[in-house]
């Protein structure tokens, strides 16, 4: 694995390091409007309050087009929901034009979503010489059973999936998912991963250097050209 490294103190350090990252990424980007997939989870809170708060009149909204990585099939209203989380944080306080969010439907039926979801996809990310869409930045987490996205162990086949999402089921709870698969994700420009937490320490040492039970891990089998591990010391200390 070709993957960077950035190890910080503590989650509220690594946050204001990927923020001020994200703004200088964004002002290096030579294309008016750049392509972003976000993920959910905690970890992206504390960004989602650095884009609301300190960082807000740092980055240029109207020139990301946002989708979402992974989505829990709930309305937005539901504290689940992903979107929902981002938007109360930092999006409802930004100038992202609404033409260019591009939400999850959770609230739509799974398996209808899927497909409405992989067609905006197709209409607003441009293809790359495979033809597969390429995110030009996709933030991802990592769980500590080595999920990233809603890819989850038991769902392995979702990434090689020859489809751009597909509905995948939380393992314990049976929650439904649109997630991206494995191909678009690796296929991105740019993928960070932002991990924190001692409860990932041993599933990230296998994850970078592909040992122990790796193979189990979906995280393991995300080898975009551009990978980025932003970890905490929590998580990190295995490394
Ligand atoms: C989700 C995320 C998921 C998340 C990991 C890590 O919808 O829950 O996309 O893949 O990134 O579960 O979450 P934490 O950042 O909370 O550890």
């Amino acid at each position: 694995m070709n993957a960077k490294i950035q190890k910080f103190s503590d989650p509220a350090t690594l946050a204001d390091s990927f923020a001020n990252d994200f703004a200088q990424w964004l002002g290096d980007q030579s294309q008016p409007i750049v392509t972003v997939a976000l993920s959910g989870g905690s970890t992206p809170r504390l960004l989602f309050e650095r884009w609301a708060g300190e960082f807000a009149g740092e980055i240029d909204w109207s020139r990301v087009r946002l989708f979402w990585v992974d989505e829990r099939c709930v309305p937005p209203s539901d504290s689940d929901s992903n979107f929902g989380v981002a938007n109360d944080i930092f999006l409802s306080k930004v100038d992202l034009p609404a033409d260019q969010l591009h939400r999850v439907h959770g609230e739509s039926n799974p398996d209808d979503e899927r497909t409405r979801y992989a067609d905006e996809i197709d209409r607003f990310v441009r293809k790359d010489s495979d033809g597969v869409p390429q995110f030009d930045l996709v933030v991802l987490g990592m769980g500590d059973d080595g999920h990233t996205a809603s890819i989850f162990p038991h769902q392995m086949e979702f990434l090689t999936s020859s489809d751009v999402c597909e509905v995948a089921t939380h393992p314990t709870s049976g929650q439904k998912r649109i997630t991206l698969t494995g191909p678009v994700i690796n296929h991105a420009k740019k993928v960070v991963f932002l991990i924190t937490g001692a409860n990932k320490k041993g599933v990230l040492v296998d994850v970078v250097k592909k040992t122990g039970l790796f193979k189990t891990y979906p995280a393991s089998f995300i080898d975009a050209t551009d990978l980025t591990f932003y970890v905490d010391e929590d998580a990190a200390s295995g490394l």
